[in-house]
């Protein structure tokens, strides 16, 4: 079923939910003005210096310039330092303390879901604010922008680090995905929201979700190759739909 709006029926459909588990991609954040990798209209960001993203986003460039990767990110950071939350960051944080278990899982890495003050958050792609040290694989908070230091150091032992973040030929970090999983097959509502659920292992969540035997509603202003899978698709921006699901009470 395809709608354009929040209707009385989905708002039954939420108020009744006990286990909820949420995906989210680049969409959640296209109105807060980072760019999306692919559709999503005005904000889509192919290349840097030249270079397409998915090369400068590479385990293999870590290898072969990390001083060039750090760079990138630099660059990224100093973008994502200036935006804020929208409407449907605060949304999704207003629901976190609404249901018996509630699961917000993000492919991004941009730290707005925190930012708009959800708590309970798997991060699957890492956060672009923190570091991890090549050495001994400490993580820190990485805060600085621009950069003082390329690469940053272990503030433990002093090592080289690297953004803590999943990047292209990599695996995600351990126990994430785990938990993910859990939190998708025990739902019984599972939101697919802003991503075009192209980027395996993530897109696996709703499928697990759905062998769980729960109902899957999809936002996303586009069809994606979810929507065959959702019960619902609700053909919108995540910052206009997703407030409906608390505020439109008929
Ligand atoms: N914000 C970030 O941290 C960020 C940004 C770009 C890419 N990435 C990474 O790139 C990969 C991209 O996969 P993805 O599926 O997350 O993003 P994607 O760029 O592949 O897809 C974005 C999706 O969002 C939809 N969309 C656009 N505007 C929207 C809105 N206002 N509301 C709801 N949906 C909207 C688009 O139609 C599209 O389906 C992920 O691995 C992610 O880690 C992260
Ligand atoms: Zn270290």
């Amino acid at each position: 079923m395809v709608l354009t709006e929040v209707t009385g029926e989905l708002i039954h459909i939420f108020d009744s939910a006990r286990n909820v588990a949420v995906l989210t991609g680049a969409g959640v954040s296209a109105e807060s003005g980072v760019p999306t990798f692919r559709g999503g209209g005005d904000a889509t960001m192919w290349s840097w210096r030249g270079r397409p993203v998915t090369e400068l986003s590479s385990a293999e460039m870590l290898a072969t310039d990390p001083t060039l990767v750090w760079e990138w990110f630099d660059y990224r950071r100093g973008l994502l330092k200036e935006l804020s939350p929208n409407p449907g960051h605060y949304a999704l944080a207003e629901w976190e303390g609404r249901f018996e278990n509630f699961a917000l899982i993000t492919q991004n890495i941009d730290d707005l879901h925190r930012a708009a003050g959800s708590m309970n958050l798997l991060e699957l792609h890492g956060n672009i604010w923190r570091a991890r040290c090549l050495r001994c694989s400490s993580t820190f908070e990485a805060r600085e922008s621009p950069l003082e230091q390329n690469p940053p150091l272990c503030l433990v032992c002093g090592g080289p680090s690297r953004p803590d973040v999943v990047l292209f030929g990599e695996s995600l970090p351990e126990g994430v995905f785990e938990r993910a999983e859990e939190a998708a097959s025990r739902a019984d509502l599972f939101f697919v929201i802003g991503t075009s659920a192209v980027v395996y292992p993530a897109a696996s969540l709703p499928i697990a979700a759905k062998q769980g035997g729960a109902r899957i509603i999809e936002v996303n202003p586009e069809r994606t190759d979810i929507s065959i899978l959702a019960d619902v698709t609700v053909l919108g921006r995540a910052g206009e739909i997703l407030p409906q699901f608390v505020t439109q009470r008929g």
